[in-house]
């Protein structure tokens, strides 16, 4: 890998760490090769197990080591590895961890694709789940079993953003011995560093704050060497590998997390103080609010805010879906983590497989938006919102 710059402030690793300027420019080429030349040093690093020694990009590339090398300075990581996909990262790494007879502690909430995973899959394969409540780290822990191996949780949970105990479910991840796996998508390293708080291995959807620019889909897992050492050959065998392509924009995108990440949190906050002000807003989760149940929690978890809002539009589904098609400037799409504004209803997309019940249970009630913030000026997502929230009230006027 790399070399790091361990000693420099979070900027500087973001712009410096892991870009390889082959060939003397300033950034990572991209660097098209699906082979490498066997000379004595890889066949050496072959036999050694092969991770970041470069033979066949299914393995990893010149691209995939800077990313991997940045993430591991971002994260505070001994070690990483780049997918394909954020789900190519989860599934591997759950897959590549957990053999039948094995049990795994979650949560309801987590991303729609993890919890399919997690309830259809991994069941398959004889992997016991249960789900617990990742607010409350003593249903985890009450939930822990002789063949329990790992706990997951998300940093904030997608789409009700509730804040997870990170340094309590590490406490508790060692002293039973168990492997902890924390998805930190939502907070970006520059928001959380899961591992400061014990964390074991921190997971990423690439395709959102880290690329930060919809265009690409990546994932990424970082942690302990020995934990990542097991996960690669999983890698390798199932064969989610990230291309040189896709690493270079997710590269050029890591390289300005740090400049990006405050506008998004910034705007989020001033939508989310002017949103629970406003009369067709039943209500509003930000962690900025002093009113948000986890606004003390979030000052030891994500100390310096999040881009993600969710508000809760008067009327419910159908004002809710009527809001989002009348706006102009944010977008109504999936995803999340873009320079701009998306907004979506989970009931109808990242959710729509999520039973009614457990997805109400989890607080996606009716008229539920989420909103990932994006950098335009904030002063012109607020005047698209407003103009939206009229439209839907003269609506709601006009069939009462
Ligand atoms: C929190 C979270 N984790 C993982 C994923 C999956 O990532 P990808 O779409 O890159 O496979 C998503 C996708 O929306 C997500 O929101």
């Amino acid at each position: 890998m790399v070399e790091g710059h361990d000693d420099k402030k979070f900027g500087t690793k973001a712009v410096h760490s892991g870009t390889n300027p082959v060939g003397g420019g300033v950034n990572t080429p991209v660097f098209l090769s699906s082979t490498y030349h066997l000379t004595e040093d890889r066949y050496a690093g072959w036999a050694a197990g092969a991770q970041h020694t470069m033979l066949y990009s299914r393995l990893s590339s010149v691209n995939s080591e800077a990313v991997a090398a940045k993430l591991v300075a971002l994260e505070g990581a001994e070690d990483a590895e780049v997918f394909a996909s954020g789900m190519a990262a989860i599934s591997t790494t759950l897959l590549g961890l957990l053999s039948s007879g094995d049990h795994i502690i979650a949560s309801s909430d987590v991303y729609g694709g993890t919890y399919g995973l997690l309830t259809q899959d991994l069941p398959r394969f004889g992997i016991e789940v249960t789900m617990a409540d990742m607010r409350d780290p003593s249903s985890y822990e009450a939930a822990i079993k002789d063949n329990t191996k790992m706990i997951y949780v998300e940093t904030l949970t997608n789409p009700v953003l509730k804040v997870c105990d990170l340094e309590a479910m590490a406490n508790l991840a060692k002293q039973y011995d168990l492997i902890s796996v924390v998805d930190n998508t939502f907070a970006s390293p520059w928001g959380c560093n899961p591992i400061k708080f014990g964390f074991d291995l921190v997971i990423h959807s690439g395709t959102k704050y880290l690329g930060g620019h919809s265009d690409l889909i990546a994932g990424l897992v970082a942690g302990k060497k020995e934990l990542i050492a097991q996960i690669f050959p999983k890698k390798v065998h199932f064969g989610g590998a990230a291309d040189p392509h896709m690493c270079y924009l997710l590269e050029r995108g890591m390289r300005t997390l740090h400049v990006r990440m405050p506008t998004h949190t910034s705007n989020a906050e001033e939508l989310a103080k002017r949103l629970s002000n406003h009369h067709m807003i039943e209500s509003v989760n930000h962690i900025s609010l002093p009113e948000n149940m986890d606004f003390e929690l979030a000052k030891k978890i994500l100390p310096k805010g999040s881009g993600m809002l969710a508000y809760v539009v008067k009327g419910g589904d159908s004002a809710a879906l009527e809001f989002m098609r009348t706006l102009k400037l944010s977008l109504e799409a999936t995803s999340l983590g873009g320079v701009e504004s998306l907004v979506e209803c989970p009931f109808n997309s990242s959710h729509m497989f999520v039973p009614d019940d457990i997805r109400q249970e989890a607080g996606v009630v009716p008229g539920f938006v989420r909103m990932s913030v994006g950098i335009e000026d904030v002063e012109d997502i607020w005047s698209d919102i407003n103009q939206a929230l009229k439209a839907v009230e003269s609506l709601l006027i006009t069939h009462s």
